[in-house]
């Protein structure tokens, strides 16, 4: 037992003074440093943002349908970014974080048919100033756990006032029936971390194939319309 004379007799630890005015200099480069970093990719972000919208609005103005249904886009967290750095075993200084993480600009695109969303994909990538980094295809070879839609990693110059950063921006285009799946399965996978038992998993892959049954029958029935 700790006597009271014990704990007041207790050497007191004191941490070394730091210079406030040091310590603030020193956390004032490291925010600003954050910032231009961040900054870049919003910059990419808003590019693509733009190139969508355009699209859209043609789409309004010219044709009789749209085939992009609904946009979201987001700029992953520094801690975000944090965790997946350390996650993923990468060296933790900028140019590491800029070589291998090449979603922290994101776009998402919705689509009602799965016609549309190669259709958009190829709008995007056929611009000339946007370059394919990457092309993953969950749709024609959909995750094991049914998992559908088509991820780009498209790279877009932005025009900074002394010189041009290509920014990396993951592009994720799937049908609203692909989107409605990926949102419970993520619900889901957050909810038990990853670890979900093995008789949802077999009810998450059959409501894929149930969507994906959807969107050919959908597309089928587009077919009537003549929209392609
Ligand atoms: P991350 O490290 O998670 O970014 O994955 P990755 O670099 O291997 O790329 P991938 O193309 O597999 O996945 C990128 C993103 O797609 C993820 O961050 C999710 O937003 C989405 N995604 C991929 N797989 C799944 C899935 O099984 N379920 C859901 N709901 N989303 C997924
Ligand atoms: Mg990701």
């Amino acid at each position: 037992m700790i006597e009271a004379d014990q704990l007041t007799q207790r050497p007191v630890r004191r941490e070394p003074r730091a210079n406030p005015f040091e310590r603030g200099a020193e956390l004032g480069t490291a925010v600003g440093d954050l910032t231009a970093f961040m900054m870049t990719y919003k910059f990419g972000l808003d590019e693509v943002l733009t190139k969508i919208g355009i699209l859209r609005e043609e789409f309004t103005f010219t044709h009789d349908f749209n085939p992009i249904e609904h946009v979201k886009s987001r700029l992953k967290s520094p801690g975000s970014i944090a965790e997946k750095v350390l996650r993923k075993g990468y060296g933790p200084e900028p140019a590491s974080i800029r070589e291998h993480l090449l979603d922290i600009a994101g776009v998402r695109i919705t689509c009602s048919f799965i016609s549309d969303v190669y259709s958009v994909a190829d709008m995007l990538t056929r611009q000339p100033d946007v370059k394919v980094l990457r092309t993953r295809d969950y749709i024609r070879h959909p995750k094991p756990n049914g998992y559908q839609s088509l991820h780009l990693i498209l790279e877009i110059p932005v025009f900074l006032s002394d010189r041009v950063e290509l920014v990396p921006v993951e592009v994720q285009i799937r049908t609203a029936a692909m989107d409605f799946w990926a949102g419970l399965e993520h619900k889901i996978h957050y909810k038990y971390r990853g670890d979900i038992p093995a008789g949802l998993v077999e009810e998450l892959h059959e409501a894929a194939t149930v969507a994906g049954n959807l969107d050919k029958k959908m597309e089928r029935l587009r077919g009537e319309l003549g929209q392609h």
